[in-house]
This record gives structure tokens, C-alpha cells and sequence, in this order.
């Protein structure tokens, strides 16, 4: 692993993926394992800054290793665990909130958001870009892949560490956002005007496909997916085809094809086509993901096994850079 370039990335467990997910993030993260040293993360600590049923997140936690591990996330080539298994998050987060002025989280875009949507919002809930930056630098992190609605989270990550080293002397990494070519932002199948969520997912029942729904519940909601009152399947940034272009940039995500072949494909074809064709390569998709779930599930105690086992190791990792960051700031260590 020595050489390699330190890749970290982490989910969090409300709610279930859905294929935004899949596209934008895990689905890289499976792909690029051998190139990298890699770190995942379930970021259970991030899932409480809005308020979660305890019961619920417990399961919830489980179902998102479980989830990963059924992409193929192979505990042999990366770290998979739970983030409040290693406490130096939350350590060096502390650390961290101490240089980052509150003006900077007040600005970004997801807080504003979310915030909007609560009636009291927690501290933790502004706090949550340094919890993220905790994550990333803690493990002195190369590249951080994501998703587009997570780049403004790198840029302040990004920012935090360069006041940290300006302040204090060089500590740590600065992390680079890799942000995917076709998929970065998937958008609702009701609504394409915006990005597909888990917590809208949560209440509108055709916003998102799941990655363990099954294939008629993958139709019923591809059958009533939003398109346009035209009839050109093609690629394309106008607002008005923002529809089609979302299940043509699925399902360029998932064949891998390019935009030409794809155009050819649909040529003189109904947008009723385009919705089962969509659908069938996301249920394709979905099987062999579900049956490797289903069989991991069987065994509880083997999955929080590889966790804990994976928070030691990622705990160990961690320790230097914590350790640095405490001396640096005068700490008696
Ligand atoms: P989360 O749990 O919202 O999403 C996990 C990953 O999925 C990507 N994603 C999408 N990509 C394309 N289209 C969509 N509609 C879509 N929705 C979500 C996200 O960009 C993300 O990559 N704050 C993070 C979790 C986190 C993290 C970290 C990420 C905590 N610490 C450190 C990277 C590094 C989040 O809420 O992701």
C-alpha cells in the first residue's frame, strides 16, 4: 500500500442509497480500488446533526456497510468502518473548529439548505464541513471522490488545512475533490429541476431508485419518471430536457457507452422505451449488488467484524497526524 495515494470517502447511514449514490461516488470507489490506498467511511456522527430515530440508525448503519460491501468494496484492498469507532474524528474536529472562522460554514450551500428545512438547528449541524475535513485530513487524504454537491465541502476542507499549516507550521495534506465525468449529479426522476436525495427519497416514493429496491418497485417508479411533452432522445442541457438527459446520463453511467451510440440507440424510439430500457439496466444493475447483500445480512457478527477490525486499523492510521496536530498547538502530549 506504501505508495500508493491515500484515497478517503464516506456515506452517510440515513436513509437508503439510492442509484445518485451508486453513480456518483461508490461506484468509483469500487472501480479505482486497486490504484489506491483507500479509506470508506459510514459517517454516523454526520447523521446525527439532524435528528435520527436511534433504532432506526442502528440498522441503518449496518445496512450502509453491508450495502458497500455488496458494490464490492473488498475489505482486502480498503478500510471500511464506522466513524464513531475512531474517536480521533471527533478529537481533531475540535481542533479544527478552533481555526475555521463561522462565517465559513455559515456560507455553505448545504447548510443554508438544511438548515432552512429545520425548525432548531443543531450546532452540529453547522459544524458538520469540519467534522468532513476531520475526516479527510486525518488520514493525510490524496483524493477525496464524490459527488458534486460535496465539492464546496472539499474546497473548505481545503481551506481549514491551509490555515491549520499556516498558523501552526505544516501539518497537513491538502486533499484534491475527484468529482466524476458522466453521473456527478444525478437528479430526482419526479422532479429533474433537483438532485436526487436521500430524504426526499424518504418521502416522495418516486424521487429515487434504491439500490435494494426490487425490479417492479425499479419500474413503477422509471415508469412515472418526469420527461417532456417532445420526443427527441438526445443529450442535453436545456431545462426543458432535463428528463431525458437524467435517464440517459443513468443509463450512459451504467453501459458505459458513449453519448453517440447511446443518441443512435434511442433513435425514433418512444420515450415509453427509453423508461424500460433505463430500467432494466438499473435492475441489471441492482441484482448481483442484492444477492451479495441478502447472503452478507445472513451474518451480522461477520460484518461487525470486519468494521471493528477495520476501526482498529483506521484508528492506528489515524494516530500520527491526531498526535501531530495536538503538539503543534501547544498541547502537553
Ligand atoms: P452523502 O451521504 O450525501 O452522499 C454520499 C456520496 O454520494 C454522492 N451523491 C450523489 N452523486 C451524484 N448524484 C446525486 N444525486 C448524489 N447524491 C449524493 C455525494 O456527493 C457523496 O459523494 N458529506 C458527505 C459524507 C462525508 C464525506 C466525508 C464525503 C462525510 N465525511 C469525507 C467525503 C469525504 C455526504 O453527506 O454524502
Amino acid at each position: 500500500m506504501g505508495s500508493k495515494k491515500i484515497v478517503f470517502s464516506g456515506i452517510q447511514p440515513t436513509g437508503d442509497f439510492h442509484i445518485g449514490n451508486y453513480i456518483g461516488a461508490v461506484k468509483r470507489w469500487v472501480a479505482e480500488q486497486d490504484l489506491y490506498d483507500n479509506i470508506f467511511c459510514v459517517v454516523d456522527l454526520h447523521a446525527i446533526t439532524i435528528y435520527q430515530d436511534p433504532k432506526i440508525l442502528r440498522g441503518k448503519i449496518r445496512q450502509a456497510a453491508g450495502v458497500l460491501l455488496a458494490c464490492g468494496i473488498d475489505p482486502q484492498k480498503s478500510l471500511l468502518f464506522v466513524q464513531s469507532h475512531v474517536p480521533a474524528h471527533a478529537e481533531l474536529t475540535w481542533i479544527l473548529n478552533c481555526v475555521t472562522p463561522m462565517g465559513w460554514l455559515e456560507r455553505m450551500t448545504q447548510y443554508k439548505d438544511k438548515s432552512a428545512k429545520q425548525e432548531s438547528v443543531s450546532t452540529g449541524l453547522l459544524d458538520y464541513p469540519v467534522l468532513m475535513a476531520a475526516d479527510i485530513l486525518l488520514y493525510q487524504t490524496h483524493y477525496v471522490p464524490v459527488g458534486e454537491d460535496q465539492k464546496q465541502h472539499i474546497e473548505l476542507t481545503r481551506d481549514v488545512a491551509q490555515r491549520f499549516n499556516s498558523l501552526y507550521g505544516e501539518t497537513f495534506t491538502l486533499p484534491e475533490g475527484t468529482i466524476p465525468k458522466i453521473g456527478a449529479r444525478i437528479m430526482g426522476l419526479d422532479d429533474p429541476s433537483v438532485k436526487m436525495s436521500k430524504s426526499i427519497a424518504s418521502d416522495q416514493k418516486h424521487h429515487a431508485v434504491g439500490l435494494l429496491d426490487s425490479p417492479d418497485q425499479v419500474w413503477a417508479v422509471l415508469k412515472r419518471a418526469t420527461t417532456d411533452s417532445g420526443k427527441e432522445i438526445v443529450f442535453s442541457d436545456e431545462t426543458g430536457k432535463a428528463g431525458v438527459n437524467n435517464l440517459l446520463t443513468i443509463y450512459q453511467a451504467l453501459t458505459g457507452q458513449s453519448q453517440t451510440e447511446i443518441e443512435n440507440h434511442f433513435q425514433g424510439k418512444l420515450y415509453g422505451a427509453l423508461k424500460r430500457e433505463v430500467a432494466d439496466v438499473i435492475i441489471e444493475t441492482l441484482k448481483p449488488i442484492q444477492e451479495r447483500y441478502n447472503a452478507l445480512m445472513q451474518d451480522k457478527g461477520a460484518l461487525d467484524a470486519i468494521l471493528h477490525r477495520a476501526a482498529e486499523q483506521a484508528a492506528s492510521r489515524a494516530a500520527p497526524t491526531l498526535q501531530k496536530a495536538k503538539e503543534k498547538v501547544g498541547f502537553v502530549v
